[in-house]
Order: C-alpha cells, then structure tokens, then sequence
C-alpha cells in the first residue's frame, strides 16, 4: 500500500521492480512459501528496500512479481512487520473508510471500506510464528498486503461506478 510519506533509504541495495495493474502477476493467488530460509531473508530484505524507494507502507510479492505468501509492512513509527503464510484469523464487524493508494496503481488515492481492526497469524523471516492484533492504519495496510496475496487489488473494493471511473482516469493517463 502506498501512503504520503517521507524515509531516508540507504544506498547499494537491491530494488526490486514493481509490477502495476495489467500485469497478470497481480491477479493470480500466490503460493505458501515452502521453507523459511537465508533466501527468504534475502528476499524480506529487498521487499523493505523496495518499500522504502517506493515510499510505500506495505509490499507484498505478487508486486514485484513472486507468488509467495510473503509481504512486509512499515507505517510511520512503527518497526517494520514481516507476514509470511499469514491467516486472517479475525475481522471486526465494524468496518471504516480510509484513503488507500497501491504501488502497484502509482497516482490513484480512494476512499476504501475494511474491517476496522483484526487479528493475523503468520511467520516471520527467522521463521517465528506470531499472532498479531492491529488495527488503525496498521489493520488497514496488512489487508491491502493480504488481499494481493489472493489476486486482490484495493479497486476490487469500490462501487462498480466508482472504480469504472478510476480505470478510466488510468486510461486516460497511460494514454497521455
Ligand atoms: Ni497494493
């Protein structure tokens, strides 16, 4: 997920290229990842450094290509969060708007209806299991990062009219 903000980033990492709407990569369910390893550091890694050149709040592997279960999560002041083979064990009733935009989808920022807060179970890139429970801007990225694990995008969301009109204004735009 993206979102306004500021972070220095350090030099000479690697960045991985992130892939936007149209590239079927982002439609498809992404796979549990198999063995939590130096290769899965590696790749949490490069995830974070991604984020943080994009300046984003969330990323997950689908964005940049790679159907793994795995996506990471950095909103201003908090540590940075590893998720991979999460399950949302719970979602409140109560639901509230929030603007989203998605890395994925440069320049678009939309009101979004999700579930107020939540509890998530997953692993982390030392292969820790942890039972999570957030909510606020933090309830609201780890949604947007797990609906990419399921081929979901934050437009799928939105009133048919509303996102009609924003596939629009994307068409508009890549057409200029
Ligand atoms: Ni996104």
């Amino acid at each position: 997920m993206a979102h306004k903000t500021k972070r220095e980033t350090a030099e000479n990492r690697e960045t991985l290229e992130i892939v936007t709407l149209g590239n079927d990569v982002l439609r498809q369910k992404a796979s549990p990842v198999a063995k939590i390893n130096a290769e899965t550091a590696r790749i949490v890694e490069a995830l974070l450094h991604t984020l943080y050149v994009g300046k984003g709040v969330g990323l997950a592997g689908p964005q940049v290509g790679l159907l793994q279960r795995i996506f990471v999560v950095h909103v201003d002041k908090d540590i940075p969060r590893v998720f991979i083979n999460p399950s949302l064990l719970e979602t409140s009733e109560e639901t509230v708007k929030y603007e989203e935009g998605c890395l994925s989808i440069p320049g678009v920022w939309v009101q979004v209806l999700r579930p107020k807060a939540l509890r998530i179970h997953a692993w982390n890139e030392k292969g820790r299991s942890f039972t999570q429970d957030a909510d606020g801007i933090l309830a609201r990225v780890i949604l947007h990062e797990y609906d990419h694990l399921e081929g979901t995008l934050f437009i799928d969301r939105l009133s048919e009219t509303k996102r009609n009109r924003i596939l629009a204004k994307i068409e508009k735009q890549q057409r200029a």
